[in-house]
């Protein structure tokens, strides 16, 4: 089966396959602000894929209804073609396997690093205890399964920079299982170096089955790590590309609307 997800005549622009996870004309309003018009989004298996577009444009609010925060106004999610209604993060986790990180991260920097990959879900013995033994071990496993170098898993998460914060909330979301990360600005407030390790983590995900959405300004990086890119501005979806059929250039002709997206024509 051949899917194709844009009506651009000329571009492929999808894997080929049944998305993981698909949104069909979703729209959200906040008041009189139309946060998003009548947006289709489709996640394939094992792919990077960056949203991208101007501040407002709409991209933390589809993260958000793809996690389970906010209700959409109308549209449908699909998860494997399957229709499906996430009425809280729980749903999200749990029928759609996504797993979201957010900017501010939600560490709880006064707990070890172990304890915040496990925070909730922790290994217990006679199901009272914290088996301890085994939380260190599994942490040490995930971390070394993601090639993420820490001084231990027990140190306290207060005591790490940005970059290694940001590995221990990607790990937290891959102990719960999920194959959909979605990654708010992941890398916005890194030096060079960490972006690179998240970079590394993002393919790492990827290579390990999981799709990864990340949301990001930064074009040098999105080019780095993503299969496909994905522009909204205002609201609506103008553009689908493969990485290997578009440029810089005409990514950011379609953040600014000097390019003509895909969404324009049909738009108001
Ligand atoms: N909780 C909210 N209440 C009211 N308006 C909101 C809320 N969340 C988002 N908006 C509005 O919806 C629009 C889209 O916002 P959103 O946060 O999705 O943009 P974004 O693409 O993530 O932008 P940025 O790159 O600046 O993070 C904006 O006009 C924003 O002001
Ligand atoms: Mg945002």
């Amino acid at each position: 089966m051949t899917a194709t997800v844009n009506n651009s005549p000329n571009l492929v622009s999808s894997p080929p396959g049944t998305p993981i996870l698909e949104a069909r004309g979703i729209s959200k309003a906040f008041g009189h602000v139309q946060a998003l018009k009548n947006v289709d989004f489709e996640l394939y298996p094992a792919e990077v894929v960056a949203l991208i577009g101007d501040n407002g444009a709409g991209k933390s609010t589809l993260v958000k209804i793809l996690s389970g925060v906010y209700r959409k106004d109308s549209g449908q999610i699909l998860v494997e073609g399957q229709p499906v209604e996430f009425h809280g993060p729980v749903d999200a986790q749990r029928l759609g396997g996504i797993s979201t990180v957010y900017q501010d991260l939600a560490l709880v920097n006064v707990r070890d690093v172990a304890s915040n990959i496990y925070l909730n879900i922790e290994p217990t013995r006679f199901g009272i205890f914290i088996n301890f033994k085994k939380l260190y071990a599994d942490a040490q496993e995930i971390l070394h399964r993601l090639k993420i170098d820490l001084p231990s898993v027990k140190v306290n998460v207060g005591e790490l920079s940005g970059g290694q914060r940001q590995a221990v909330a990607i790990s937290r979301a891959l102990a719960r299982g999920r194959r959909i990360f979605l990654l708010d600005e992941p890398t916005a407030a890194l030096g060079v170096e960490q972006q690179d390790k998240v970079n590394q983590l993002i393919l790492d995900l990827k290579a390990h089955g999981s799709t990864v959405v990340v949301i990001s300004h930064n074009l040098e990086h999105v080019f780095k790590v993503a299969d496909r890119l994905i522009v909204f501005r205002r609201g609506r979806r103008v553009g689908t590309r493969l990485k290997s059929e578009t440029t810089k250039e005409e990514i950011v002709g379609l953040i600014t609307g000097a390019i003509k997206g895909d969404a324009v024509e049909a738009a108001t």
